[in-house]
């Protein structure tokens, strides 16, 4: 017995909202170039308007958004074959960026040198006046 479900699936949504924002283009562009085993779909709308095109990624339910038929060919090469998300397209309201505590020590250690700075600046003309 074999199991034909394709492995993933792809929603493009077609309703009134991303339609104009050209989600044709991006529909036409995932069948044209999807692997064998995905299966791309027009949808409804998926509840997100305002910021599509809307595609939505199953069964991971990653969901890009601003999809432009030339972001495809990265979506269809990094993702759904090579199963890691294209982030730059990522849906920032279902898929938040990620704060590295590395970056958070940097802004920390300039701001606490800054603050030191000005007190010992301060603290220098204290002492000479
Ligand atoms: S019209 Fe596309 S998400 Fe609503």
């Amino acid at each position: 017995m074999t199991d034909s479900s394709p492995a993933k699936t792809v929603l493009v949504c077609r309703n009134k909202t991303c339609s104009a924002q050209g989600s044709a283009k991006v529909l036409a562009a995932f069948e044209a170039g999807a692997p064998e085993g995905v299966a791309v779909k027009r949808s409804g709308c998926i509840g997100q308007c305002g910021s599509g095109p809307m595609v939505l990624v199953e069964p991971e339910k990653t969901w890009y958004s601003q999809v432009q038929p030339g972001d495809v060919s990265e979506i269809v090469s990094r993702h759904l074959v090579g199963d890691r998300p294209v982030m730059r397209k990522l849906y920032p309201l279902f898929h938040p960026k990620e704060t590295s505590i590395k970056g958070w020590l940097i802004v920390s250690g300039i701001l606490l040198g800054l603050l030191l700075l000005m007190f010992g600046m301060l603290f220098g003309q204290t002492v000479y006046f």
